[in-house]
Order: structure tokens, then C-alpha cells, then sequence
């Protein structure tokens, strides 16, 4: 299993050090298990300098999707040496409007750049209520391109309605998803390839419902928001994991 920490806007540059700080103070309970951290683009250099964990991976929360030129306050996936890079997150979507085509140019880069993308996919409260969510996710999922040009995807699926809300689906609704998702990319893929690729959930996960979450068969990891940027939280989530 995977735990990968979106610290969204939550934690600052100084808050991350310490964070990091605390993480590799108690490095035995870390350093065996798989982490990514996604910190506030400002903060990354900062994450990077100050950690040594083997297993963990940093990236960024987004991309840009255009890789350089005259495009002032863009953050240029090919602009900083990271391992991992989210996109499609519904908080892009959503509040910044990016539409398909947008986050397919985003993922193309990603794939292009980094080792590790995560394509966030889910619907929202208002599609679950009238019964479009698989029609949703095959919509978001029809980006992927034939060709991952060697990058490790990862697709979190993430319920838009379960994110920050503490409303967490049942892990019966969730296996049912991953195995539609699933579905989707044997028949996009070659078995060799779907093998590489990863399923993770993502949607107020936390210390007390995670051990249950893990019980999914078809999850490889999650994507943990709020409850990754508390430290005690973060340790208790990797314990069980
Ligand atoms: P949450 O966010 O854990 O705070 O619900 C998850 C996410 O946005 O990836």
C-alpha cells in the first residue's frame, strides 16, 4: 500500500520542515513504508533538501499545461527535478475550471516528465443522483493515451462528494468503481502494462476508516488530504497501512 499526502494549501514552507523534521525524528516507522508527498509547489525545494526517506516520493499538486515560455506564474512540470506529479484533481477541476482537453495537455506533460502521475477521477454529488457516475468516469478516463511513455499512472479514484466532507463510500461502492476502472484499462492496455498500473482512493480518508479501506482488494493506496497534513494523523495512517 501507498499513502500519498496532498498537503494542498495547508502547509506552508516552515510547516512542511517541521513536518519532515518530525517524520525523519521517528525515521523506523517511515522509512519501510511507501510515501508521496505532494507539497505546495513553494514548498517543495524545501521538502526535497530536507529529506532522506529511501521510499519517499515528492511531487508537485498540479502542472502546467504548457511546458515553457512566456507564461508568467505557470509552474513548468520540467521547471523543478521531481518524481510525481497529480493531475485532473477536482479542486482544478472544479474551481479553476480545467476542462478535459486542459487536463489531458497536464497529463501528457506528466507522463512525458515524471516517473509517477495520478489522474484523479470522480463524480460528483449531483452526477451520483442521477445515476451518471460511470459515464462521468469514462468520460475523464477516455484522456489516457495509448502510450505512458514509461511513467508509473496511477488512478485515484476520489468522489467529489467525499472530499473534505468526512462522507466516505462504502467499500463495496468503491470496489465496484475500481473494478469498472479496472475493465476500462484492460481493454485500453496490454496486460503487461495494466500490471504496472495503480488504483488508489481518495475522499476523507483518515487515522480511523483507512485499516477498513485497505480491506479493498483491487486498492493499492490513497490519497489523503487533510488528515496528511496533521502529524500524528500522517503517523497513524502509515502505521496501519
Ligand atoms: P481529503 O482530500 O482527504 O481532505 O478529503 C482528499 C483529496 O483531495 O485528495
Amino acid at each position: 500500500m501507498i499513502l500519498a499526502a496532498n498537503w494542498k494549501m495547508y502547509l506552508n514552507e516552515n510547516d512542511s520542515k517541521e513536518f519532515i523534521k518530525k517524520m525523519h525524528l521517528e525515521s523506523d516507522i517511515f522509512e519501510e513504508k511507501n510515501i508521496m508527498i505532494f507539497p505546495s509547489h513553494s514548498s517543495i525545494r524545501t521538502v526535497k533538501n530536507n529529506s532522506n526517506l529511501p521510499n519517499m516520493i515528492i511531487g508537485m499538486q498540479d502542472c502546467s499545461e504548457i511546458l515553457d515560455g512566456a507564461f508568467t506564474g505557470e509552474n513548468s512540470i520540467s521547471s523543478i527535478n521531481i518524481d510525481a506529479c497529480i493531475v485532473g484533481h477536482s479542486e482544478r477541476r472544479n474551481n479553476f475550471n480545467e476542462s478535459n482537453e486542459t487536463i489531458e495537455k497536464k497529463l501528457n506533460n506528466s507522463l512525458k516528465c515524471v516517473k509517477n502521475t495520478i489522474l484523479c477521477i470522480g463524480e460528483k454529488k449531483e452526477e451520483k443522483e442521477r445515476n451518471e457516475t460511470y459515464h462521468v468516469i469514462e468520460e475523464q478516463l477516455s484522456i489516457l493515451p495509448k502510450d505512458l511513455q514509461g511513467s508509473r499512472l496511477i488512478i485515484a479514484y476520489e468522489p467529489v462528494w467525499s472530499i473534505g466532507t468526512g462522507l466516505v463510500p462504502t467499500n463495496e461502492y468503491i470496489s465496484d468503481i475500481l473494478s469498472f476502472v479496472k475493465k476500462y484499462l484492460k481493454e485500453l492496455y496490454s496486460s503487461e502494462i495494466c500490471e504496472d498500473i495503480l488504483l488508489f482512493y481518495g475522499g476523507s480518508v483518515d487515522e480511523e476508516n483507512i485499516k477498513k479501506l485497505s480491506e479493498i482488494s483491487l486498492l493499492n493506496g490513497f490519497l489523503v488530504g487533510s488528515a496528511s497534513c496533521k502529524f500524528e494523523k500522517f503517523k497513524k495512517m502509515i502505521k496501519a497501512i
